[in-house]
């Protein structure tokens, strides 16, 4: 017998667990703020409407579709969509991807609980100068000295057994529990720190316009030009499919755990609503203001190009050294931050618990297990090679170029194969809240289209400089080349696997 979550607010607040993560708190503001400010938020919107929305819904119905046959992830979901051979890999890149992304995204996550100590122990909130904060992140991850790094492993597995435990105990008594914790929490401490922000005034003496209205006004304060630049758009885009957690495979098994008559068009919606509170409402209103009131527009144009470790890591601290009660606040930002990357790791675990057990029949237990030993092997990777490039590797490949790939082919699969008729049919089961029709052609032409567009422009502006290396440094490439060797390596074990429980469920001779 398949798990159930048990109430509707377990699964609303478990897709919204999966897609509020550090994306929305670090790498959202950093996209924005490099991305033209206020008008990034013009294609970010396009970007939700057109790609976000749909294929939420298509990833709900798709997976609640495939658990009534028991599948709880996309290969053999995919094949139930398509009969064609080729199909089932096309799916297994929704088993491969999240456990990509889950390899480094859980030592970032575990950072957050180190500085979440640090803060409490005050180290992080006594640190002079940026000079001072970077020299404290280059030695927490080993990279300029190996005095704290024992802590910081330590944090790491102390992290890994969270998550693994969590997983281990399942659907209802792990995920739906955490989350229904763990949301209502890190959205209280994000509105405390919020608020914090927005009352802080001019905070600097003898700087009366660094203040934080100016500091909004920088973030929403649009830049039209940047709309001409398709790159702005390609962010924009990436950054919806990131932030909402679709296009990588993980609501695809959350919502085959639903039942035929559950609603999946309101629920979709409310979670991706969270998420977008989160994003624009809390994410946009934290760090770059509080930058600017800090460091003024000049400081905060550094910190949004230095990327989001900067952001989070060593500018946030600076910033909360300055605050009254600093420790409290610096310590429930990198609490939340975990909580959100906790929220988030741990659906990015669940497809391949699920693939192992619902299509290779091994007990979900034993599952466990054997995903917690290789996992555990290859984390080991972007832990000491950190400052190899192998956190941005894997980031581009498995957090970007693949999330794209898996929307088109789904969107594809469900809405050309499949059928649209039947795929809108599928949708509107147990709906609580009829889809407005138009959205049936956005489903069926914008929606792939708008994915080509994303795709194409990747492969003619940037395919041959990223498979050529250009821009990589000398020492790094054998580092560089190794991921992408393990990236390949990873993808047929899964292909294999993926042939055998194909095998084992249609029983066919290929
Ligand atoms: N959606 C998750 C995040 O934003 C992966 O971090």
């Amino acid at each position: 017998m398949r798990q159930k979550w048990t109430s509707k607010i377990g699964i609303i607040l478990a897709v919204a667990g999966s897609a509020v993560g550090l994306g929305n708190f670090l790498r959202f503001p950093s996209q924005a703020a490099q991305n033209g400010g206020g008008a990034f938020m013009i294609p970010y919107f396009v970007s939700l409407f057109l790609l976000g929305i749909p294929l939420i819904w298509i990833e709900w119905a798709i997976g609640r579709y495939g658990g009534l046959f028991g599948h709880g992830t996309a290969p053999l979901i995919f094949n139930r969509l398509w009969k064609h051979r080729a199909s089932k890999y096309f799916g297994a890149i929704g088993v491969f991807g999240p456990l990509a992304i889950f390899i480094y995204y859980i030592y970032i996550e575990s950072w957050l609980l180190g500085y979440a100590f640090y803060s409490l122990k005050g180290t992080c909130t006594h640190l002079s100068n940026q000079a001072g904060a970077v020299d404290f992140l280059h030695k927490y991850q080993g990279i300029s000295s190996k005095d704290i790094f024992l802590v910081t492993y330590l944090f790491f597995v102390l992290t890994f057994i969270v998550n693994f435990t969590i997983i281990y105990k399942g659907v209802k008594g792990g995920i739906e529990r955490l989350c229904k914790l763990a949301l209502p929490l890190l959205f209280i401490f994000a509105i405390v720190i919020a608020i914090r922000v927005i009352t802080l005034g001019a905070p600097v003496a003898g700087h009366p316009d660094w203040n934080i209205s100016n500091g909004f006004g920088f973030l929403w304060n649009p830049d039209f030009k940047a709309l001409l630049n398709a790159k702005v758009w390609l962010a924009a885009a990436g950054q919806i499919l990131f932030t909402l957690s679709v296009g990588i495979g993980v609501i695809i098994t959350y919502a085959s755990y639903l039942s035929k008559g559950d609603d999946i068009i309101l629920s979709g919606l409310t979670a991706s609503s969270l998420n977008e509170f989160a994003e624009v409402i809390l994410g946009g209103s934290i760090i770059i203001p509080l930058a600017f009131a800090f460091f003024g527009g000049a400081g905060a144009t550094e910190i949004a190009q230095s990327g989001s470790f900067n952001i989070g890591f060593v500018s946030m601290p600076l910033i909360f050294t300055k605050i009254n009660y600093g420790m409290v606040f610096s310590f429930m930002w990198f609490f939340l931050l975990f909580l959100a990357g906790l929220t988030s790791s741990i659906s990015l675990l669940e497809p391949a618990v699920a693939f192992l057990s619902d299509d290779l029949g091994i007990s979900r237990k034993k599952a466990v297990s054997i995903l917690g030993v290789i996992s555990f092997l290859i984390c080991q990777f972007p832990i000491f090679f950190l400052a190899r490039g192998v956190v941005d590797e894997i980031d581009f490949w498995a957090g970007s170029f693949f999330l794209i790939v898996f929307a088109l082919a789904e969107c594809i699969l469900f809405v050309w194969i499949f059928g649209i008729d039947k795929a809108w049919n599928e949708m509107h089961h147990g709906a609580e809240l009829n889809i407005p029709r138009f959205y049936k052609f956005i489903i069926k032409y914008i929606t792939p289209l708008f994915l080509i567009f994303v795709l194409g422009f990747w492969l003619f502006q940037q395919a041959v400089p990223t498979f050529l290396l250009k821009g990589v440094a000398r020492e790094n490439i054998p580092y560089i080349l190794a991921t992408r060797l393990g990236f390949v390596m990873l993808f047929i074990v899964i292909a294999i696997l993926v042939r055998k429980a194909h095998k084992k469920h249609f029983q066919v001779k290929e």
